[in-house]
Parts: structure tokens; C-alpha cells; sequence
């Protein structure tokens, strides 16, 4: 069976990278990820914590979706996916060393424009993405975006980079939404990837802090039940989480293996090396 081509896998021959900094992002783990799963017969790949969508980037499927609670990152690939030459020539526009103030007026448009599905506020998220402090999506009580500045080089995709992205994105359905919602989609033999917001390593730990909502235990063991269903659908099931004790408890009856990645875990300290999880159900 040499010829056969397989319909879903991992795409070794080419690294196709966020364009976005993404806090939680496992660029650097998906090799390793890949590497656990065996893909044979699957058709669609679901990927509904999307983030830097580090994890569909990497493979090749036949037909993906693809969603998130943030719907302004979501606009982001919906207008990759329909213009990446738009979106290039926009970032283009700026000029580089970026001035804080020039940051602190983009921040204050996008956020009156909160929620716009449109190709100047996906330049502007793009923009405020690279040009923050270490790249975090944190919103305050009202859901205002309050990053402080943080890099006056950034580094924009290339247009061959979002032309890539474009073209992948084209055997997709995009939307913004609850992780949940994809559950009257599935059907047995789908592969999801479920990649939640950690829950805190500290007390100053930032990253969960992606939208209005945080993401307490409560939310974790809900996430936990909601992969038992995909189960129960004969889906094939990949969640990533940090390495605690009680992450370990709700998986207890399923596949755990463990990796390690650098992670902010304080604004104010370096990158440091945590364990992670892979917990998968095939
Ligand atoms: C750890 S990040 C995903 C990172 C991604 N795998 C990557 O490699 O970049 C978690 C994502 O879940 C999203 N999110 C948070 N709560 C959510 C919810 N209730 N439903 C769907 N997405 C949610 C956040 O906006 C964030 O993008």
C-alpha cells in the first residue's frame, strides 16, 4: 500500500509557523505531538481552542474547523483566508521602529472597533500581536484589549508566509464560538485537538487570561467531560494541559504521556521549563 495516500498527517516537509505570538502556543511541541498519534482513517480534524492554530498548521487534512471564544483572532484567519495581500499590505504600512504612541493609538481604535469581522481590525489585532509585551492577549473587566507596549521590531509574515496560511485555510470552516459548539458537528473517526487555557502554575501567572472568562477548574472538568463525549462518538481525542495533579485525576482512564516546554509564567520573569501533558484516547 506504498501509493496509497493517506488523508490525514503530519506535514514534515514543511514547517508552516503561526503569524501570531500566542501565549499557550505549541509550535514548539507539535512535532512531539504528531509523533504520539496515529492518524490512519482520519477524514476531519476540529481544532476549537484555535489560538496560533500551531497544531492544524503542522498537519494535513482534508477538511478542518477551526474556532475560538475570541472573535477577533477568529476574523484574523477569515481574512487570511480571503486576502492575505490585504492583510500584508496593511501591516506593511507601519513603520518599524514602531513608537509606543503610535501602539497606544492602534490599541485605542481596535478597541473601538471590538468585534468588527474586518480586514483593518484583523491588521490592527496582528499588529497590537507583535508589538505587545511579550505577545499576551489580555482584556480588562469591560474587554477592552490592555497589553502595554513591549516591542518596537516586529517581525510581520512575509506575504509567501500568509499565502501559505491562505491556501491551507481554504479547505476550512472558520467561527468564533464556545469549544462546545462543535459537538453536533463531529461524527466517529474525527480528530480533535483540545488545547484549553492551563490552569494558574502561580499566583501571578498570566496566560489563562485570554478573554473576559477565565478559565477556573470548574472549566477544566468540563472540558474533561466534553472529550468523554467525543469519546463516546468514537472521535479520536488529543488534549494538551499542564502537568498537575488534578489535570492527571480527570484524565485517569486515558493515554498520558509528558513533555516539556519554556512558558512565561509571571510578567515579571524569564521563560522557564514546565512539564506538560499529552492525553489522547487512541
Ligand atoms: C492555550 S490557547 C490555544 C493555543 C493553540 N493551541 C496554539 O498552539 O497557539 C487556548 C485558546 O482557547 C481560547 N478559549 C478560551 N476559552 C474558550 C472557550 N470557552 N471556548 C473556546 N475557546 C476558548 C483562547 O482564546 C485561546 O486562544
Amino acid at each position: 500500500m506504498k501509493d496509497q495516500v493517506r488523508i490525514a498527517e503530519f506535514n514534515k516537509d514543511e514547517k508552516l509557523k503561526p503569524f501570531i505570538r500566542w501565549a499557550g502556543g505549541k509550535q514548539n511541541l507539535i512535532k512531539e505531538i504528531y509523533e504520539t498519534l496515529d492518524l490512519n482513517g482520519v477524514q476531519r480534524f476540529f481544532e476549537p481552542f484555535l489560538g496560533g492554530a500551531s497544531f492544524f498548521l503542522q498537519g494535513k487534512f482534508k477538511y478542518s474547523y477551526l474556532s475560538d471564544l475570541n472573535s477577533n483572532l477568529v476574523n484574523c484567519y477569515k481574512q487570511i483566508k480571503q486576502n492575505p495581500k490585504g492583510v500584508f499590505d496593511g501591516l506593511s504600512r507601519y513603520r518599524i521602529p514602531v513608537a509606543p504612541d503610535v501602539y497606544y493609538y492602534e490599541r485605542e481604535v481596535y478597541n473601538e472597533h471590538n468585534g468588527d469581522q474586518t480586514l483593518d481590525q484583523a491588521i490592527r489585532f496582528i499588529f497590537l500581536n507583535r508589538t505587545s509585551f511579550n505577545g499576551i492577549y489580555r482584556v480588562n473587566k469591560s474587554g477592552a484589549y490592555n497589553v502595554p507596549f513591549g516591542k518596537p521590531n516586529p517581525a510581520f509574515s512575509s506575504l509567501e508566509h500568509l499565502e501559505k496560511i491562505s491556501l491551507k485555510l481554504q479547505q476550512t470552516t472558520i467561527f468564533s464560538g464556545f469549544y462546545d459548539e462543535i459537538e453536533q458537528l463531529v461524527q466517529a473517526n474525527d480528530l480533535i485537538y483540545l488545547d484549553p487555557p492551563y490552569p494558574k502554575l502561580s499566583d501571578t501567572a498570566y496566560f489563562s487570561h485570554y478573554t473576559l472568562d477565565k478559565f477556573d477548574n470548574r472549566e477544566q472538568e468540563k472540558v474533561a467531560m466534553f472529550a468523554k463525549r467525543l469519546q463516546d462518538k468514537e472521535c479520536k481525542v488529543v488534549v494538551s494541559n499542564a502537568d498537575l495533579p488534578e489535570i492527571r485525576e480527570l484524565y485517569s482512564c486515558w493515554q498520558i504521556s509528558e513533555c516539556s516546554a519554556f512558558r512565561y509564567i509571571s510578567c515579571k520573569k524569564n521563560r522557564i521549563r514546565v512539564k506538560e501533558l499529552i492525553i489522547k484516547n487512541f
